[in-house]
């Protein structure tokens, strides 16, 4: 059994608040039936619908999206955001991470803050792997300073896996998530990030089906081996 509140808000479509505000609206119905009590108590398993759109029960929503440059990783902004580009009835999610406004690529889109704070959590050393298109190729020493880990400035980055995949073009394999840490990388051994795509976050791979700005929900396979 749950309140009408909780199943709203654990299925994404916003906070507590926001979600006690569309059932005031009298848009809510549990089985076919207007209900605009918040505390209004019922089985998982009844049809729950906002604007007639059936909203099946999910504890915690899990969107891979494809982003396209020109997007900030946000909630709330006054440019375009991430959120603008998934269904308006879905409030209460956030990026987990961010990708820079001219980055490309896989962003997971959650409202499980548990797993949202695992991947992030500079212990854990999620593996991140990006495509980068570079101002020229990389030297033998370049190559060996990103298996070394590369000092810069009073910045340090742990050892990453780099592999040439065409003249100027590179898989990036990093374990930590600092801020520009790919063009930093990049700018520290004199040479420029020209192109960034994020096209893994552990083994989480994005979706090639996808097309830039397009989105889907992640399979139950797909959520057990992040959590693993
Ligand atoms: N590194 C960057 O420099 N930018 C990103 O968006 C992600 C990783």
């Amino acid at each position: 059994m749950i309140r009408l509140d909780k199943y709203l808000s654990d299925c994404g479509l916003g906070t507590r608040k926001e979600v006690k505000k569309l059932i005031r609206e009298g848009i809510v119905k549990v089985n076919g039936e207007v209900i605009v009590t918040s505390s209004f108590v019922f089985d998982e398993t009844s049809e729950v619908s906002v604007e007639d759109e059936i909203i099946p029960y999910q504890k915690y929503v899990y969107i891979m999206l494809h982003k396209p440059a020109g997007y900030i990783s946000a909630t709330e902004s006054r440019e375009a955001n991430v959120l603008d580009l998934i269904e308006e009835y879905y409030k209460g999610l956030y990026p987990v991470g961010r990708l820079d406004k001219d980055t490309e690529g896989l962003l997971l889109i959650t409202n499980d803050g548990p797993l949202g704070h695992q991947l992030l959590s500079p212990k854990k050393h999620v593996e991140k792997e990006y495509i980068v298109q570079v101002n020229h190729p990389l030297s033998e020493m370049d190559l060996k300073q990103f298996a070394d880990g590369i000092q810069w400035k009073d910045e340090s980055f742990l050892p990453a896996k780099v592999f040439q995949s065409d003249t100027t073009e590179y898989h990036v394999i990093i374990q930590e998530g600092k801020f520009h840490q790919i063009k930093r990388m990049f700018q520290a051994l004199d040479n420029e990030v020209v192109y960034l795509k994020r096209i893994r976050m552990k083994n989480l791979i994005l979706d090639d089906s996808l097309e830039i700005g397009q989105y889907r929900f992640l399979t139950d396979e797909e959520i057990e081996d992040l959590k693993r």
